[in-house]
């Protein structure tokens, strides 16, 4: 296992139970798609495995600084002065060699489609481009774990190929994914497994076939009637 998740509960300075008795475990090389309505927990809860709240009960294991967050609010992960140097912000802390840092970004810059944006400052981004900047951050520190947090928000027709094509290629490279999303149309074929949140607990997790019935009394759409292997905007 991976990741591993036991009895994890998170509540807010408010008394606000935000996770109730969460366990789950994820295999290495598995694409895990999480859904559940708004304020289903599901931010909060990528936020504990990320480390940034730390909860009073429960345990997590696994290898923190091999696990990459790309934020749903892609503003609050932008540094850098330029799409260049945010990319390279993080490696710049690890302190590697200038021609590796140079390298790794273009390659990151790339595989994002965000060459010709390299000196632009990422605040004239448009909202499609910073998702994809968020993205190359995170990619370009070549997490084990990577956590997409609604990556397909703000996203044209085109952009959520990109970047679904770019999350399936991570999968392949041997990546785990977990990846929340409310669209499951667009992903749910290349998932492993499903877990629904609701207020903040799991309400089902297993294979997409054995769980979608669930996802409308989560509050969560699956198209009626459609077979999983149809819920993906790639088509092969
Ligand atoms: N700082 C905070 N204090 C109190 N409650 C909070 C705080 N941050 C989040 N919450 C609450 O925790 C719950 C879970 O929030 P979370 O962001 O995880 O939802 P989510 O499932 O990601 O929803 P969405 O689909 O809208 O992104 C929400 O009801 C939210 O209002
Ligand atoms: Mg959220």
């Amino acid at each position: 296992m991976i990741l591993e998740v036991q009895d994890l509960s998170y509540q807010f300075p408010n008394g606000f139970r935000a996770l109730n008795s969460v366990s789950f475990s994820v295999e290495a090389g598995e694409l895990l798609v999480i859904s559940g309505k708004n304020g289903s927990g599901k931010t909060v809860l990528l936020r504990c495995l990320k480390g940034l709240y730390r909860p009073r009960q429960g345990t997590i294991s696994l290898n923190q600084e091999s696990f990459g967050l790309v934020f749903q609010d892609a503003e609050s992960q932008i540094v850098g002065q330029t799409v260049e140097k945010d990319i390279a912000f993080g490696l710049e802390n690890l302190r590697l060699p200038r021609k590796e840092i140079t390298l790794r970004v273009r390659e990151a810059m790339k595989t994002l489609d965000l060459l010709d944006h390299a000196h632009q400052r990422p605040r004239s981004l448009s909202g499609g481009e910073k998702r994809r900047l968020t993205i190359a951050g995170v990619l370009v520190m070549n997490p084990d774990i990577i956590a997409l947090d609604e990556p397909f928000a703000n996203l044209d027709y085109p952009g959520v190929l990109q970047v679904l094509e770019k999350i399936l290629l991570l999968k392949e490279q041997g990546h785990t994914i977990l990846l929340v999303t409310h669209e499951l149309e667009k992903v749910l074929s290349h998932a492993d497994r499903l877990m629904l949140l609701d207020k903040g607990s799991i309400a089902a997790l297993g294979p997409p076939e054995a769980v979608r019935e669930q996802a409308p009394s989560c509050g969560v759409y699956i198209p009626r009637g459609m077979p999983v292997e149809e819920m993906s905007w790639l088509k092969e």
